[in-house]
């Protein structure tokens, strides 16, 4: 992708954007390899939505729920393309892409995921690491693939499970590291 013009990026989001809000907070400043041309969402109430639209970026909110997915995906792929968008980031999306959607945009999804993949797939990471006994947690950013957390691995970063962590304090402690690797990660992505 150019290096010239910003990359437009369109992000994904089903509840509270704080990935969002640190990758928009990258893209403002000087010389950023990308902007953000649109947030949109599965779900119309999700808080981060609010917190764009304030922002003055470009949102497009639509439910699956009575439409169907074909349907739905369609529109989200539309809005994508009416504004111009050339990678999609998903923060916090919590719909898995069909196959068509994922092959519509070849290998210009990415997606952050609170484990370090392959390890904790799905849903409740920092639950299983700290059941597993694991020493250490972390985040990962990797290309979306039709499978579900799979993918190339873009980059990660990790942080120590202390004794007497909770599943809360840990994801707390996982999201700051979020919050700077996906906007790093993301911006070499863009780049290269
Ligand atoms: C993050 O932990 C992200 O890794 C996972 O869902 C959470 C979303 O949080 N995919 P937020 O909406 O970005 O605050």
């Amino acid at each position: 992708m150019s290096a010239d013009q910003p990359v437009k990026v369109g992000i994904l989001i089903s509840g509270r954007g704080s990935n969002m809000q640190s990758l928009v907070a990258a893209s403002r400043e000087a010389g950023a390899a990308y902007q953000v041309a649109l947030v949109a969402s599965d779900k119309p109430e999700a808080a981060g939505l609010a917190w764009a639209k304030e922002q003055g970026i470009a949102t497009f909110a639509l439910s699956p729920k009575g439409i169907g997915k074909p349907a739905y995906e369609a529109a989200i792929d539309q809005a994508l393309r009416d504004a111009g968008v050339q990678v999609i980031a998903l923060a916090g999306y919590m719909r898995l892409l069909s196959g068509d959607f994922v092959a519509r945009w070849q290998g210009r999804i990415v997606n952050i995921h609170p484990s370090l993949l392959p390890l904790y797939k799905g849903l409740d990471t920092h639950a299983r690491a700290i059941a597993a006994g694991d020493a250490t947690a972390g985040c990962s950013v990797h290309v979306v693939t039709e499978e579900l957390d799979d993918g190339e691995v873009l980059g990660q970063a990790e942080v120590p499970i202390l004794p007497g962590d909770d599943a809360t304090a840990l994801a707390a402690r996982v999201l700051v590291e979020e919050h700077r690797l996906y906007p790093q990660v993301l911006t070499e992505f863009v780049r290269r």
